[in-house]
């Protein structure tokens, strides 16, 4: 693997190597990169987990990280993608981890550039250390993906994650639905409500309203976007005993999930955060090794 750029580019070998990767590092073992190799960290979209779990995962397996400030970057001046990602190349980089709001960011870096691109989130289109991240929870928790029902719920149709984890999970032979308002289904093919969908789903993935997505804004007040597409508290139990809740978060509490649910028995979202931390470690190891 030289870039991680999409789910749909991946293997399921690759993928379990990945998995059995974090799996070893959380077990405690040590990286097997054989030198310090540079890596930079290019966010031009916000972020908290995703930037700070590479940070993290980089120097666990003995990188160093080379810092950069996308806000005060020459990006801002005009300068490419592409100049930008070379500059950082001949400066001696190894590695550069890139969130951007472009879909396929990195379709111009894919000719000319030597560097390893590691995708932390284009746009609407993919989010693969998230997907890589949500198996690996999902694993711990069920010991394989074949006939899980799994639901994702939300902004479908503007949310990277949903894309990268559909992709990954019908491949590993899951079971997945889909629930969102009518028109946030793009590619799929959705449920509008959760009749049949709560007391039969094994994981319930939640995702936030993606509004700085939108083209135009939907009517919906909080109140009635959580009454109607939310886990609510009455909701939460009608799910099965050993069903589990995700959410790549940020949470927006309230609104895609009653606040009381967070950090409920069966919700996963902070050992999510945990696990993001051994699956980048894979990936940053995969990928430079
Ligand atoms: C997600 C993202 O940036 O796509 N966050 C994350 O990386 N954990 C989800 C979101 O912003 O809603």
């Amino acid at each position: 693997m030289k870039n991680l750029l999409s789910m749909e580019h991946l293997t399921n070998e690759e993928i379990n190597h990945i998995l059995d990767r974090a799996q070893a590092f959380e077990n405690g073992e040590a990286s097997s990169l054989s030198r310090t190799y540079n890596v930079a960290n290019l966010f031009f979209e916000p972020s908290t987990r995703t930037k700070t779990s590479f940070e993290m995962a980089e120097r666990k397996v003995g990188c160093t990280v080379i810092p950069f400030d996308a806000g005060f970057s020459s990006m801002t001046k005009g300068e490419t993608m592409y100049d930008t990602v070379k500059t950082l190349e001949m400066i001696g980089m190894d590695a550069v981890v890139i969130r951007a709001k472009e879909d396929e960011f990195y379709n111009e870096l894919l000719e000319g550039i030597n560097v390893a691109i590691i995708n932390a989130g284009d746009g609407a289109g993919q989010h693969p250390s998230q997907s890589l991240l949500d198996l690996y929870t999902i694993k711990k928790e069920f010991g394989s993906f074949e006939g899980l029902n799994v639901t994702i719920a939300g902004d479908v149709s503007h949310s990277r994650v949903a894309k990268s984890n559909a992709t990954a999970l019908q491949r590993l032979g899951a079971n997945v639905r889909f629930l969102c308002p009518e028109d946030w289904a793009g590619e799929f093919e959705a449920h509008h409500s959760w009749d049949g969908l709560i007391d039969t789903s094994d994981v319930i993935m939640l995702l936030r309203v993606q509004h700085e997505r939108h083209k135009v804004n939907k009517s919906f007040s909080k109140e009635s976007y959580h009454e109607e597409f939310g886990l609510t508290i009455e909701r939460e139990k009608q799910m099965k005993e050993t069903a589990i809740i995700m959410h790549p978060a940020p949470v927006n509490r309230d609104v895609e999930i009653a606040s009381e649910l967070v950090e409920c028995e069966r919700s996963r979202i902070f050992d999510q955060v945990r696990n993001g931390v051994f699956a980048r470690m894979a990936i940053v190891e995969t990928i430079l090794k």
